[in-house]
């Protein structure tokens, strides 16, 4: 992908918007980018040599337009590894965002949980995530232009903005668990005994999303919120396995937190 001719033709179809917040949408978390005002879609079929989604639940477009004030750009629809798309696709389109002048990331997603506590319909706020020997969307030659060889990922779950959705959380009266969210490559549920092997690591949250994202938004300088919508334990900490519509059902009841949750981030920075 051109990188720079991309974002000139979503740019000319953004009518002088200028948002410097994109929001990743996860799996039945589309819902928010029908609540932007004053909106404008933007099919990624119509972007020339922009990848297309191929999962249900995910439509596959561009939709800016205000949220709490601000000026937001949201992609419905997402690219998974476990579609064939290589990680190195995934850096262009957060690329892309760069080029179009975004400066924060918003990533949400469904994710099994790793704690029986911690049970379906649950917010878990990332604060850091677990994905040695997957793909990195960073190999590959290095344009320093873009961020250095050897980011460093200390705070890729950028540490003040975690403390501010904390604080909104317990205003709001929305619980919001903090953990650490394991890549899985997909598109397989995950065994018992791989299960058992993400609890012993550390992992509280299971997904297969996400993570090349903000690896190469924290490489190219972009600011990462990450929230992951429960939608299932994980496989052996329930009695049936997880199917994808119990993934969306599960997504839909909790999206009203996560979507007032986000609304009110941003417009506490509309007004902080
Ligand atoms: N495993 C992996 N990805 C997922 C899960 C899961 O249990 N639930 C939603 N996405």
């Amino acid at each position: 992908m051109n990188i720079v001719q991309t974002a000139q033709i979503i740019k000319e179809k953004l009518q002088g918007k200028h948002p410097q917040t994109a929001i990743i949408l996860g799996s039945g978390l589309g819902a928010l980018g029908q609540e932007l005002q004053n909106s404008i879609t933007i099919p990624y079929k119509e972007i020339a040599g922009f990848p297309q989604t191929s999962v249900k639940g995910h439509t596959g477009q561009f939709i800016c337009g205000n949220l709490s004030g601000q000026e937001v750009l949201c992609l419905q629809g997402r690219f998974h590894l476990y579609e064939g798309h290589p990680a190195t696709l995934i850096n262009e389109v957060i690329l892309v965002l760069r080029e179009l002048g975004i400066k924060e990331l918003i990533v949400t997603n469904a994710a099994g949980s790793l704690h029986t506590d911690m049970p379906a319909g649950s917010i878990m706020l990332i604060k850091d995530h677990i994905s040695i020997n997957t793909p990195n969307p960073l190999i590959g030659p290095d344009d320093e232009k873009y961020g250095p060889r050897f980011p460093d990922m200390s705070n890729a779950y950028d540490e003040k903005i975690r403390a501010q959705i904390k604080s909104l959380a317990q205003k709001q009266g929305i619980t919001l668990y903090e953990g650490t969210y394991f890549l899985s490559i997909g598109p397989c549920f995950e065994t018992k005994a791989e299960i058992k092997m993400l609890q012993t690591l550390g992992a509280d949250a299971v997904g297969m999303s996400t993570v090349p994202e903000v690896i190469s938004a924290v490489h190219a300088g972009i600011k990462v919120l990450g929230l992951s919508v429960i939608t299932n334990l994980g496989t052996g900490l329930q009695k049936e396995a997880p199917s994808h519509q119990e993934t969306l059902e599960n997504a839909a009841k909790a999206s009203k937190d996560l979507t007032n949750l986000i609304k009110s981030y941003l417009g506490e920075k509309t007004h902080g």
